[in-house]
């Protein structure tokens, strides 16, 4: 499938029209942006990484009955998906208080959460910095109807479900991941951008050790070997005994 214009060019993937008015293409980039874009900086083979370990995501996604935007690998580091039109609000959703959640709670990293998973809806908004929204907020800017916050409310628990325990037989916690939605050209509202080590916090299940990106927000170093240690477990068949291996 060729390529036609770029529409769209973001920190971390760009998106190709394509001949096919149903079908994009989207190319994962090497380039990492962190705090709002104010971090910036590269990290080696990512393109291909987050395409590889999406595309497994959403191809274990829709075998488990969630509709996702993934329609085939495209090259090494780019897919051909649905288009969509993305609904303006990201969701993330927490097993675990890490990251934006311990500053906003004051638990430390790590502590469990009560009743997990914790969602929280933001606002895809460059110029407001996608904040935070309550439930009063969505329904006065009007972004998700109730009955698309519900549904997609329930697709994103389903998808903490399935990915949650795939990573879990890779020896993996889930401990937070961002969501983003969208409608078909038919209006059912589907899963799309790419489910990543830049979109999920992964943790080792017994080391405790950081497997994403927060290895480049935080410098932490070895950013290349965590999204390759990620991968290399995504695509191996699950095992219950990572730490022997
Ligand atoms: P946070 O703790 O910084 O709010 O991040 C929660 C999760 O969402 C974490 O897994 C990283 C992911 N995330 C994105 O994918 N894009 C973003 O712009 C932000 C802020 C977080």
């Amino acid at each position: 499938m060729s390529r036609l214009e770029k529409l769209y060019e973001g920190k971390a993937k760009i998106v190709y029209a394509t001949d096919d008015p149903d079908v994009y293409i989207q190319d994962f980039k090497d380039s990492a942006t962190a705090f709002d874009g104010t971090k910036r900086g590269t990290i080696l083979a990512k393109g291909q990484t987050n395409n590889a370990i999406s595309a497994r995501l959403f191809t274990l996604l829709s075998e488990a009955g969630v509709r996702t935007h993934f329609l085939g690998l495209d090259s090494d580091t780019a897919m051909r998906i649905r288009r969509l039109e993305m609904l303006k609000v990201e969701f993330v959703v927490r097993n675990v208080v890490a990251g934006s959640l311990a500053n906003r709670i004051g638990y430390p990293e790590g502590a469990a959460l009560k009743k997990p998973p914790l969602i929280e809806y933001y606002y895809k908004d460059d110029a407001l910095h996608d904040p935070l929204l309550c439930l009063g907020h969505l329904e006065e800017l009007g972004v998700v109807t109730p009955e698309e916050l519900s549904e997609a409310t329930a697709m994103a628990r389903k998808v903490n479900q399935v990915i949650g325990g795939f990573f879990a037989d890779r020896g993996l916690i889930l401990v937070d991941f961002k969501l983003e939605f969208g409608r078909d050209r038919d209006g059912n509202l589907v899963l799309g951008d790419e489910i990543s080590p830049d979109t999920c916090r992964l943790w080792d299940a017994e080391t405790k050790e950081k497997l994403d990106k927060d290895r480049f927000r935080r410098d932490l170093g070895g950013v290349e070997d965590a999204y390759a240690e990620v991968l290399r477990r995504v695509l191996a068949g699950g095992t219950p005994d990572w730490a022997g291996d």
